[in-house]
């Protein structure tokens, strides 16, 4: 077995920061060590030396689409591609969304999205499951599905019949949830009056990319959280509300979490450094910042940040879901509502949150909660992932506070034509990536494989012990109440 010493850097974790050396013992964190702790005695040992730097454990985004169809294309990121340009940016573990067919079986749906991964993924992954065909049959084999690992299910308010589900589905949904263990995530927008609201605008002949926005309101994200908080309520489901983009909603989850309730969300780089005037770009440049929720007016960023800082946020993800401008974004051209939705940004997480350590918006430690803990957490991969205890996975990035470098298409390493941030320079940056004691990312190159990165099954949500930043902790679960 091969060892690994990271030396002299700053240990961060969300409890503390402290100069600690990792010691790795093949795919493993062996020690935490003191500075001047003797080393154990063991085989080879080779040593990287972190002075100056920030060890932290790999980052975790739970909320990626790779290869994901929408509108007649596919996401433009493979496994392959995605997971090498997650593992560029410091994160260590994905979890993507398989989906149900229509008319099909959830099963059916991760079988075909497992062998799309397997084999080709650079780090490892796991997958939520989405919901997009309520029936009695797919609720029969929630529970099976949570044996193997796949422990939250999406479902959609949002896009009426595609993936939409009603209140009623919705309901049993989260019922089924609540008695197999698993987490709902939730797509929560009005898409019955977002669709009226499409027709309408598309009749009015405003086909440009600014209406997308423009017929998604704020409003119609807030209502549709409240209403799914109050369903998870009912059915005494934990519920994860994915992609926040609105104060609106912000306000219902942070009203819900005051009374104690399992709710969480989390919120995207996009929405905390885009404003809603990107999509309103000439030449269908707007094109490019299609994604739903739509990119919010000013304002809603620095809302959301400030929820970052209160907990009020646990996660930051990132809803990779990238299509190029060139071949995917175009068919969209005069219809708005056919523009393929999704932005690229995996790579991007862990620097662009960085900034918010900057400029004194979150702290180190919260970076990594928000990045790698609390995600790890909420979706039954800690201790495994998302920490640097003896026994996790040595899954560890060594980051640089600050380089600095500018984000481009030109030197990014996801498969699409553009980059959101074109020009944005940011300071702090990734320079060692070890995933399960390889070293996948160092001095500028990827030395990773595709194959290497492994399945990941997830246990159930248990409710957190620790509540996450004094929030009260989850009450007992409907699937562990005595029957
Ligand atoms: O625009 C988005 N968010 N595309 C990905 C699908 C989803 O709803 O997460
Ligand atoms: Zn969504
Ligand atoms: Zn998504």
């Amino acid at each position: 077995m091969s060892r690994l010493l990271v030396e002299n850097g700053t240990v961060v974790t969300p409890s503390g920061s402290a100069r600690a050396n990792v010691l790795v013992d093949g795919e493993h964190v062996a020690a935490l060590l003191t500075p001047e702790a003797p080393l154990p005695g063991g085989g080879e040992l080779r040593r990287i030396d972190a002075a100056g730097k920030l060890v932290v454990p790999g980052g975790i985004d739970v909320h990626t689409h790779m290869e994901m169809p929408f509108g007649g294309t596919f996401a433009s990121d493979t496994f392959a591609t995605g997971t090498r340009a997650a593992a560029w940016g410091g994160t260590t573990t994905i979890v993507d969304f398989a989906i149900q067919p229509r008319g099909r079986s959830p099963r059916e749906g991760l079988e075909t999205w497992m062998a799309r991964a397997d084999g080709s993924c650079a780090i490892d992954y796991g997958f939520h499951m989405i919901l997009s065909d309520v029936t009695d049959e797919a609720l029969k084999e929630m529970g099976g599905l949570v044996d193997d690992g796949v422990t939250s299910f999406k479902l959609f308010m949002a896009y009426p019949g595609v993936f939409y589900s009603d209140d009623g589905q919705i309901l049993r949904a989260m019922q089924a949830a609540a008695s197999c263990g698993a987490t709902v995530m939730m797509h929560a927008e009005n898409g019955i009056a977002i669709d009226v609201l499409v027709a309408q605008a598309l009749a009015r002949g405003s086909g440009e990319p600014r209406m997308h926005g423009a017929t998604r309101p704020s409003v119609l994200e807030g209502e549709a959280t409240h209403r799914a908080i109050v369903l998870a309520g009912v059915a005494d489901c934990p519920l994860y509300i994915v992609h926040l983009s609105a104060m609106e909603a912000l306000q219902e989850v942070t009203a819900a979490r005051d009374a104690g309730r399992m709710v969480f969300a989390e919120t995207c780089p996009q929405y905390l450094f885009l404003e809603d005037d990107v999509m309103a770009r000439p030449d269908f440049e707007g094109a490019k910042y299609v994604c739903s929720p739509p990119i919010r007016p000013h304002g809603h960023g620095d809302a959301l940040w400030r929820g970052l800082g209160s907990d009020d946020l646990s996660v930051v993800a990132t809803d990779h879901c990238p299509f190029c401008f060139k071949e995917q974004k175009e068919l969209g051209r005069g219809d708005f509502s056919k523009i393929p939705n999704g932005l690229p940004g995996v790579e991007h997480r862990m620097d662009l949150i960085f900034q918010g350590v900057l400029e004194g918006r979150i702290t180190v430690e919260r970076w990594v909660e928000l990045t790698s803990s609390a995600p790890a957490r909420l979706f039954g991969l800690y201790p495994r992932k998302g920490s640097l205890l003896p026994g996790a996975d040595a899954d560890i990035v060594i980051y640089d506070p600050g380089r600095t470098h500018t984000l481009s298409a030109q030197s990014h390493h996801m498969a699409v034509d553009y980059s959101a941030y074109e020009g944005l320079r940011v300071t702090g940056g990734v320079d060692v990536v070890v995933s399960r004691g390889t070293v996948v990312v160092e001095g500028g190159e990827f030395r990773g494989e595709e194959g290497h990165g492994r399945f990941v099954a997830r246990t159930p949500f248990e409710g957190l012990e620790v509540p996450l930043h004094g929030r009260p902790g989850a009450t007992k679960l409907a699937h562990q109440k005595e029957e």
